[in-house]
C-alpha cells in the first residue's frame, strides 16, 4: 500500500547519524544502501551454495526478459561512504552519508586525502560531477597508526573502519592529514553531460579523472562468472591490502539499470554479496587461566594481535582442557582464528605443518592460579573449578560485579573497575559489604570525588528495594540465570522458603532439573552464603514479589500503553491495573514513546494519531494474549 507510506517514515532512512559540530548539507541525490545476499560455504554443491545469487540473477533477467546479463563486480570496501562534488573540474564539497539524505560537510578533511584529486585530470571537465566512493585505511597502515597512537598515549582504534570514520569526522583537519586515508571511487552519481552507456565506462572515466579504482573490479557475464569472482576474492581476502566484507555486483548496462530502478532505498540493479565470518592466521603466544564467577577455570589463548573481520583480536577462549586436546593446540602454534557468530573470537584449528620445534604443551595447573585453593572436577563435567569460593579474589570480584549488574540489583556505577578498586582497598569482601560503604571511605579513594561518591551511595541505597527474582539472580547461584530466578521466585514467593526447599520441591519448579536443584541446595548449604544473605537482610535489602516476575510477560515491563474507546469486557481501570501490575506504564496520550494503543469501539483521535505515527494497535483479545 505505497499510498499510505508517510514522507517521514523511518523506512526512508538509510542509517547513520549526524554530528552537530559539522555543517549539514543535503545530498542532491540520496546516498542509498544495497540489498545483501549470502552464501553457505559449507555446502559442497556450488549451485546450492550460491542459490541466493542465482535467484538474484534470475529475477532481474526475467524482469528484463533476457537470458544473460553483464555485470561489473567490485570489492565491497569496509570503510566510510563519501560523496564528492566537483564544479567545473574543481573539488567543491565532500559529504559523509549521514542519514542518506543529509550528510555532514567534511570538505576540509577530504581535501587532505592524498589520492583524492582536487582538480579533475581531464580536458573538458563537466560543470558538475558527483563521485561516490569509500574512504578507508589499509591494514598495514592501520596497524602502524595504532602503534603510534599507543606510543603517544592516544586512543587505540578497534578497526580500520572506526579509524577512518574518526579521522574523517575530525574537527581539526591537521590531524586528518596525518592519518593514512585512502579513497576508492565506486560510482558516478551525477555527471552534467552524462552519456555513459555502461557502468564500466563510468569507472574508466573516473580513472582518467585521477581517481583510484580497485584492480579487483571486473566485467563479468552471467551468474557462473559472478560465483567464480566471489570465490576467488573470498580466497584472497586475507592477502588484499585493505579490508572488505563482501563483493558488489552491478548490472553493466545503464539502460537496464534504469529499467530495473529501485526498491525501497536500494537499487534493484545492484547487490552486496557478503562474506562469511573471516578466518585469519595468528600465533599462540601463551595460554593463561581465567577464573570465572563460579570458579570455573577457563584457558585463554593470548595470540599475536590480528585483524579478524575488522576487529583486532588478541585473546581467544579455549573453553576447557578437552577443547585444547581435541584441537591439539600448543603454545607457539600457528592457528586460524575466527570470530564465532562474528563476535567471540575462537581458534578454529592449528596449522600443524607450521608447528615450531619448541612448541610447548599446555598443562592445567593443579591449584587455582589466583588463590592457590585446590581444584575439583565434576564426574561428567569438562570444567575444572577452584574450590576457593569468595576466598578467591577472582571469584570475589566477579560475584560482586554480578550482584551489582543491571539485571541483578542494578547498582549504577558499580562496574568491574570500581569493584576491583573497592576490593583491593579492602573496603568490601562480599556483596553485603557494599551496604556498609560510607562517604568518607569513598572520598579517600583517588577515583571518587564528592559527586561520584554521592551518586554511588544513592544507587546503593536505591538497590535495597528490589524484587525476589532479582535478588535470587544476584546471589549468583551456579546454573541459576535470570529466567530460572523468575521461576523460583514465582514458585517459592519468599527467599526463606527457597532456602529451605528440598530437592523434590525444587524439581517441581518449571525448568528446574537435577543439576539446577543440586546447585541451589549446595549454595544454601554453604555457611558463608547464608551469612551473606543474613547480612543483606540486616542491611535493609527488601524484596517484593511482582506478578511481572512471570517471565512470559517480561516484554510488557516498561512498555508504554495508551487506551482508547470502549473495550468489550474489561473496564479501563481493570486494564490499567493489570498492565501496571506487569510493570507497564499507562499513559493518557499518544506520542512517539507509545508502544501499544489498545483500541475499543468508538475510538477517537488517539487512534488516528497512533495510525499516523505507525504505533502498534491492539484490541482486547490481543491484549489478553500479550498478558499471557
Ligand atoms: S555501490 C546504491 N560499491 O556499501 C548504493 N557500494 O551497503 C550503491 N560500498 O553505503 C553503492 N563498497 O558505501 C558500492 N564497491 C562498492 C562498495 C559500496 C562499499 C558501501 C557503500 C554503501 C554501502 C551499501
Amino acid at each position: 500500500y505505497p499510498q499510505y507510506k508517510l514522507s517521514d517514515s523511518p523506512t526512508n532512512k538509510v542509517g547513520g547519524s549526524i554530528r552537530n559540530e559539522f555543517k549539514q548539507h543535503e545530498h542532491s541525490i540520496p546516498m542509498l544502501s544495497l540489498g545483501n545476499i549470502f552464501s553457505n560455504m559449507n555446502e559442497d554443491d556450488i549451485n546450492i551454495r550460491h542459490s541466493e545469487l542465482t535467484q538474484f540473477n534470475n529475477k532481474i533477467c526475467n524482469t528484463l526478459n533476457v537470458l544473460e546479463l553483464e555485470y561489473v563486480a567490485s570489492p565491497k570496501y569496509d570503510g566510510v561512504a563519501i560523496s564528492l562534488i566537483y564544479l567545473d573540474g574543481e573539488l567543491q564539497r565532500g559529504l559523509t552519508r549521514g542519514d542518506g539524505f543529509i550528510g555532514e560537510n567534511v570538505t576540509h578533511n577530504i581535501k587532505t586525502i592524498k589520492n583524492i584529486p582536487l582538480k579533475l585530470d581531464i580536458k573538458n571537465p563537466p560543470t558538475r560531477l558527483e563521485v561516490r566512493g569509500e574512504v578507508l585505511i589499509f591494514t598495514n597502515a592501520f596497524m602502524q597508526l595504532n602503534q603510534e597512537q599507543q606510543l603517544l598515549g592516544l586512543k587505540i582504534f578497534a578497526n580500520p573502519r572506526n579509524a577512518a570514520a574518526g579521522s574523517i569526522r575530525q574537527l581539526d583537519s591537521s590531524i586528518t592529514k596525518m592519518r593514512p586515508l585512502f579513497f576508492f571511487a565506486y560510482s558516478i552519481a551525477y555527471h552534467s553531460t552524462d552519456n555513459f552507456k555502461y557502468f564500466s565506462e563510468q569507472l574508466n572515466y573516473l580513472k582518467q579523472c585521477g581517481f583510484s579504482i580497485s584492480d579487483e573490479c571486473s566485467k563479468l557475464l552471467g551468474a557462473d562468472e559472478l560465483i567464480k569472482y566471489y570465490e576467488n576474492i573470498l580466497n584472497k581476502r586475507n592477502e588484499l591490502p585493505f579490508g572488505i566484507d563482501g563483493v558488489v555486483y552491478k548490472v553493466n548496462s545503464i539502460d537496464a539499470q534504469n529499467k530495473l530502478g529501485y526498491i525501497s532505498r536500494a537499487p534493484r540493479f545492484a547487490i552486496a554479496h557478503k562474506f562469511p565470518a573471516q578466518e585469519v592466521e595468528s600465533e599462540v603466544l601463551d595460554i593463561q587461566i581465567q577464573v570465572g564467577r563460579t570458579g570455573a577455570l577457563t584457558p585463554v589463548a593470548r595470540i599475536k594481535p590480528v585483524l579478524v573481520g575488522g576487529v583486532i583480536v588478541s585473546n581467544a577462549t579455549l573453553h576447557n582442557q578437552d577443547e585444547i586436546r581435541r584441537k591439539n593446540i600448543m603454545i607457539g602454534d600457528f592457528v586460524l582464528v575466527r570470530r564465532a557468530g562474528d563476535v567471540i573470537p575462537e581458534i578454529v584449528s592449528v596449522v600443524v605443518e607450521k608447528r615450531p620445534k619448541n612448541a610447548i604443551e599446555f598443562i592445567m595447573p593443579n591449584v587455582c592460579p589466583i588463590c592457590g585453593s585446590h581444584l575439583h572436577q565434576g564426574d561428567d563435567e569438562a570444567i575444572i573449578r577452584c574450590s576457593g569460593g569468595l576466598y578467591c579474589d577472582a571469584q570475589k570480584k566477579q560475584s560482586i560485579t554480578h550482584f551489582a549488574s543491571k539485571l541483578a540489583l542494578n547498582i549504577d556505577g558499580l562496574g568491574e573497575k570500581n569493584v576491583d578498586l573497592l576490593i583491593d582497598s579492602n573496603l568490601i569482601n562480599n556483596p553485603a559489604d557494599i551496604y556498609t560503604l560510607s562517604l568518607e571511605q569513598l572520598l579517600n579513594l583517588d577515583r571518587f570525588a564528592k559527586k561520584k561518591a554521592d551518586n554511588l551511595l544513592h544507587a546503593i541505597s536505591l538497590s535495597k528495594q528490589t524484587t525476589l527474582s532479582r535478588l535470587i539472580y544476584a546471589l549468583g547461584i551456579r546454573n541459576v540465570g535470570e529466567s530460572t530466578a523468575k521461576d523460583l521466585s514465582s514458585a517459592f514467593v519468599s527467599l526463606d522458603k527457597l532456602m529451605k526447599a528440598n530437592k523434590d520441591e525444587l524439581l517441581q519448579v518449571n525448568e528446574v532439573g537435577v543439576i539446577v536443584a543440586n546447585s541451589i541446595i549446595d549454595f544454601f548449604n554453604e555457611k558463608h552464603n547464608k551469612e551473606v544473605i543474613n547480612q543483606l537482610i540486616d542491611a535493609g535489602v527488601q524484596y517484593e514479589l511482582k506478578v511481572s516476575e512471570n517471565k512470559y510477560n517480561q516484554f510488557i515491563t516498561s512498555k508504554v500503553f495508551v487506551l482508547t474507546g470502549t473495550l468489550p469486557t474489561l473496564s479501563r481501570d481493570t486494564v490499567k491495573a493489570m498492565l501496571e501490575e506487569y510493570g507497564a506504564k499507562v499513559s493518557g496520550s499518544v506520542s512517539k514513546k507509545t508502544d501499544y494503543v489498545i483500541a475499543g469501539s468508538d475510538a477517537g483521535s488517539k487512534l488516528d494519531k497512533a495510525n499516523a505515527l505507525g504505533i502498534k494497535i491492539i484490541d482486547e483479545n490481543e491484549l489478553l494474549i500479550l498478558l499471557g
